[in-house]
């Protein structure tokens, strides 16, 4: 948003002829010119790199060009433009005008279907920069890597001096999973749509396309549902620590859907069942086997809650909450949860999942439940979300592994490699650490395709890196702990294995530190890795 307002009193300075004073030629800083950022510079590493050739220099003259551009295209056109002008202080008028020079973003034509629904390829020259994709989404996900070969100050909010060159020669890539998701806890703590939208500007940096909102837990239900009006206005209205919480208005929620829509990112609700719902049972005493509303809670315990598995009342409920929540999600998945229901009996749990799962299917979507799904009935078609961790039993993992080899797909959130809420290591303030520390290297260093021993490769749907919140409530919480271990399960969902290689990738990170100085994310400055000097 300030950014917003910046650019448009940019563009009244420049109006008013006044503007380019503050800005040096594009010549003026060529001679002391630092290198261009080599194309392989980038998270994720893309798929491919030929270097060659002249680079392209950006200047107050740039056209970014959307040569017979659909809507969408002149969206992502509109969305680039937005972000270099500031720091460049040129104007990058946006044209649907065909031409060989400035910044090109192609869709369609020769080559491009090969590329898939996310894949795109970058050419760069002295005269033009390029990007085609066979689809929106790829235009935009070769933005994001532009955006990386450029200087780090072009994330900056005011003009600045700067020589804005990209290395010469032709990058393609596509991403290894079509699942690439990150995880917010807005249960524990509440997040505001404001926080959200910085979080998925942040994803969408790192070519992550699913963001999973966790909306409801033991400490706090945060979205409106019209039918039953108290989970949200009452359970959501507190949170750890007796915060005052909060909630998404169906509104709040749409904003965030069409937000992440516009930078490709898909959103995935998840209502956590049939444990995980003290929030939901305090609402409503009918929903109790004993009939009677537990107080709100505050506190982090977990596995104590369980709807009521018997009861008519619960399928009401359930029923009314997921057509609600289909009407108003336009993705394909929701989120079931299904984890530590521990105060759920086994037979329980079975019937309770038999039962729910075809409520999803009916409102047209897919289910999505964590792991411990697999010790029930996944239904076909369903994906199970792994966040086991180096302790967790080998039955356990054998579970998971044949409900695999039978079809079940799987997103990988192993809690010792994904988990952005673990502890980095035993000084760092934040976070919990019942799965082990999580540093920065442990976080990159394994593989989705063979990580589940057992578990087919070609079962594996993606990643995911959940962040909950029990010790998170501010934007600077979530950045200390995203950053910089989230590029790292950005780069296991998209980069081909064939690219993985931690000191490669610790100098690749290293170079994102000013880039995330430059848009004031405030990150961890783990040891592992070799920033430059402030
Ligand atoms: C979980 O961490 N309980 C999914």
């Amino acid at each position: 948003m300030r950014r917003r307002r910046l650019l448009f009193s940019l563009l009244l300075v420049a109006a008013a002829g006044l503007g380019t004073a503050a800005v040096p030629p594009p010549g003026a800083a060529h001679a002391a010119a630092p290198a261009a950022t080599p194309l392989d510079r980038v998270i994720p590493a893309p798929a491919s790199v030929h270097s060659t050739g002249d680079a392209y220099t950006l200047g107050d003259r740039t056209r970014i060009r959307v040569p017979g551009g659909s809507g969408e295209a002149r969206r992502v056109a509109g969305y680039l433009a937005g972000l270099l002008r500031p720091a460049t202080g040129f104007g990058l008028p946006v044209t649907t005008k065909d031409g060989r020079d400035g910044i090109v973003l192609r869709l369609g034509g020769s080559g491009t279907k090969g590329l898939g629904a996310e894949g795109y390829r970058l050419t760069s020259g002295a005269r033009a920069v390029t990007i085609s994709a066979a689809r929106p989404a790829g235009l935009f996900h070769g933005v994001q890597t532009l955006r990386q070969l450029l200087p780090a100050d072009v994330e900056r909010e005011s003009a600045r001096r700067g020589t804005w060159r990209i290395a010469g020669g032709t990058i393609a890539d596509s991403p290894r999973y079509a699942y690439r998701g990150a995880m917010l806890d807005v249960s524990r703590h509440f997040f505001t749509v404001a926080q959200v939208k910085r979080y998925i500007d942040q994803l969408a940096m790192y070519k992550i396309n699913k963001l999973h909102l966790h909306l409801s837990d033991d400490q706090g239900w945060r979205i409106a549902i019209t039918s039953w009006p108290r989970l949200a206005t009452y359970g959501g209205s507190t949170q750890v620590g007796g915060g005052p919480g909060g909630y998404y208005t169906k509104d709040d929620y749409r904003e965030i859907i069409r937000y992440a829509a516009a930078r490709y990112l898909t959103v995935v609700p998840e209502i956590d069942m049939p444990g995980h719902t003290n929030a939901a049972l305090a609402s409503y005493a009918p929903l109790n086997c004993n009939g009677q509303a537990p107080p709100l809670y505050t506190g982090t315990q977990v596995g104590f809650s369980s709807l009521c598995v018997p009861k008519k009342e619960t399928y009401d409920f359930v029923d009314d909450v997921l057509r609600e929540l289909a009407a108003m999600t336009p993705g394909r998945y929701l989120h079931i949860g299904g984890d530590e229901a521990h105060s759920t009996s086994h037979a329980d749990y079975v019937t309770f999942m038999d039962k729910v799962q075809p409520v999803v299917a009916k409102y047209g979507k897919t289910a999505i439940g964590w792991h411990q799904l697999t010790g029930a009935h996944p239904a076909k078609g369903a994906v199970a979300q792994y966040w086991g961790y180096d302790k967790t039993g080998a039955a356990e993992r054998r579970q998971v592994a044949d409900a695999a080899r039978n079809g079940t797909r799987l997103i990988l959130s192993p809690a010792d490699r994904a988990y952005l809420d673990m502890k980095y290591d035993k000084n760092t303030p934040l976070g919990l650490a019942w799965a082990g520390y999580v540093g920065v290297q442990r976080s990159y260093d394994w593989d989705p395709g063979s990580y589940l021993k057992d578990a087919p490769a070609d079962s594996v749907f993606g990643v995911e890196a959940p962040l909950w919140s029990e010790t998170l409530s501010t934007t600077a919480h979530i950045e200390y702990m995203a950053f910089p271990r989230l590029p790292g399960i950005a780069e296991l969902g998209w980069s081909p294995a064939s690219t993985h290689d931690w000191d490669d990738y610790k100098v690749r990170l290293a170079a994102q530190g000013p880039r995330w100085d430059a848009l004031g994310i405030g990150y961890y400055r783990s040891p592992e890795v070799p920033w430059p000097a402030k």
